[in-house]
């Protein structure tokens, strides 16, 4: 197995390859100067099991991954196995009104086309997988990330909303504490409702944790209603953390204690890999590779 990394997934490349004891692929890119993308193999990958890994977020790095994918095909590799450890466009999952593009089944036909297997990790749900031509699979980031919650001594464990209950029940389970969610209505792209409930938080170290954090919104609310119900401590945790629009600066001001996410997406919180998780899985869909 020949692992590559794309240049949105340096870091989770190169935890992947020391995990699995493979070797990383050179390449050279760059940009031109009207800012298009260039990509050059250095290694030669005919007849290897190539895995390719590029987060697919934001825009250019989708570009990047067909481009790579492309060049790895064309160099004659035995397979090719993409990875996305963050598959952006995934939440426009169907038509929510007419007319809309189905921005995850549209991505997934395009990386299918040089790729025999796809893993993707913890996506916003899983039917996104079925968009995909070749087979593709999930894995979940919670039990690594619930081991740094654990060490942390995080007592009770919030899901923000009632979708993401099971992955609070999870990472409870692990940590071995309580658990509950909230009700959440969201409004528009960049504002939410956190409906208050009564929450057995009083003198405890919360974790919230999600599959996203976008603007942070879903997150500060969440906090606030926290904190006003005695909650000690209160850390946010996901695995894909996008920080748009702010975010750091609300979690800040709603008086978050810490932010932690995975390398899905690398960033200043990226505390925890999301490498284990997908090594595993790797490992278990190393049928899918061409004999
Ligand atoms: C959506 O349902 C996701 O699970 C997250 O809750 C959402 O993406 C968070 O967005 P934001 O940080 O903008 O509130």
């Amino acid at each position: 197995m020949l692992l590559l990394g794309g240049t949105s997934a340096k870091t989770i490349a190169i935890n992947l390859a020391n995990k699995l004891q493979q070797p990383l692929a050179h390449t050279s890119y760059k940009r031109f100067p009207d800012d298009e993308f260039y990509v050059r193999l250095k290694d030669n990958v005919a007849g290897q099991d190539v895995v390719v890994v590029q987060t697919a977020y934001p825009d250019q790095k989708i570009v990047e991954l067909l481009l790579i994918q492309d060049a790895v095909h064309d160099a004659g590799a035995k397979s090719i196995t993409v990875i996305l450890p963050y598959f952006g466009y995934s939440r426009q999952d169907k038509k929510f009104e007419e007319g809309e593009a189905i921005s995850a089944r549209a991505i997934a036909r395009h990386i299918s086309m040089n790729a025999d297997c796809v893993i993707t990790v913890d996506p916003h749900k899983e039917h996104i997988l079925k968009f995909f031509t070749v087979p593709a699979y999930s894995c979940s980031a919670v039990s690594t990330i619930s081991l740094y919650l654990k060490e942390k001594n995080i007592d009770f464990v919030l899901a923000p909303d009632k979708g993401a209950r099971d992955r609070a029940k999870e990472a409870a389970t692990l940590i071995n504490c309580e658990y509950d969610y909230l009700e959440k209505t969201r409004i528009d792209g960049f504002t939410v409702k956190i409906t208050p409930k009564k929450l057995d938080a009083r003198g405890k170290h919360v974790a919230i944790i999600d599959d996203i954090i976008s603007t942070g919104s879903t997150m500060a609310q969440s906090i606030v209603e926290l904190k006003k119900q005695g909650a000690k401590s209160v850390s946010v945790a996901c695995t894909h953390g996008l920080f748009v629009g702010g975010a750091k600066e609300k979690l800040l001001a709603a008086d978050c204690d810490e932010i932690i996410s995975t390398d899905t997406i690398e960033t200043e919180f990226s505390k925890v890999s999301a490498a284990e998780c997908i090594a595993e899985s790797l490992l278990k869909t190393a049928h899918h590779i061409k004999n």
